[in-house]
């Protein structure tokens, strides 16, 4: 029964949603992800969660098999194809090279868990699984949000840039003439999709401006 219904999913993607401002880019990469048929392995921080309280409307509760259950009703993920890890789920597969998935999102990612990430301190579920993505050389990208950043800030995003893990700031572009807020965070789920290869139209490409329908993979 678990092999079929793993099968019936495309690779599973963590994303975790740690407390930086930003809520609605990682809950629309949720959504999105579940929509092109991912699986898809979700970790929210306590910062996190009192983050989304401040910024939307959607009502999450901090345990597991109810955040799933809430998730998953939002985003109309089918059953199994949503799973939720809490802080110290340290038996959960993404706290371990063998069983983590090959790609892995903090969006938006804390300066907090940014620097945790970059000193390898692994002390909650969601910095172990980065760290282990980092030691696995595996895809790991990080959504920043602060202003400004200082020269810790600075530093930490270098240094884990130099490891390859792929800093990409909560900075939407405007050439594409957004006309609403949720024009700004699909600019910012369409460049999470294009590091992890998953087509999308959210956004025409660059060149492509004016045939927003048409976007390629090269
Ligand atoms: C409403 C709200 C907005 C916040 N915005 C940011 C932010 O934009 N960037 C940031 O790095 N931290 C921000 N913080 C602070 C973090 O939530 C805090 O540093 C927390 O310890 C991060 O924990 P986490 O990394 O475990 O989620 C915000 C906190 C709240 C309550």
């Amino acid at each position: 029964m678990t092999d079929i219904a793993e099968a019936a999913f495309k690779k599973p993607i963590t994303v975790a949603l740690t407390g930086a401002s930003g809520a609605q880019y990682g809950l629309r990469l949720i959504d999105v992800l579940v929509a092109a048929g991912h699986e898809v392995w979700i970790m929210i921080s306590k910062a996190a969660h009192l983050v989304i309280a401040t910024e939307t409307d959607v009502e999450l509760p901090a345990q597991p098999q109810r955040l799933v259950e809430a998730l998953s009703q939002r985003s109309g993920a089918q059953p199994g194809q949503i799973r939720c890890f809490g802080r110290e789920d340290w038996m959960a597969p993404v706290a371990s090279g063998s069983g983590a998935p090959s790609a892995m999102v903090v969006c938006p990612c804390s300066t907090g868990t940014l620097s945790a990430v970059a000193t390898g301190a692994s002390n909650n579920l969601i910095e172990r699984a980065a760290d282990v993505a980092i030691k696995e050389r595996r895809t790991l990208v990080l959504v920043p949000r602060e202003s400004p950043f200082s020269p810790i800030h600075l530093e930490h995003m270098l240094a884990l840039s130099r490891l390859g893990v792929v800093i990409l700031p909560a900075a939407p572009g405007f050439y594409h003439r957004p006309q609403s807020i949720d024009d700004l965070i699909d600019f910012i789920v369409a460049r999470i999709l294009n590091q992890l290869g998953i087509e999308h139209t959210l956004v025409p490409r660059w060149g492509e401006v004016g045939d927003a329908a048409a976007v390629k993979d090269d």
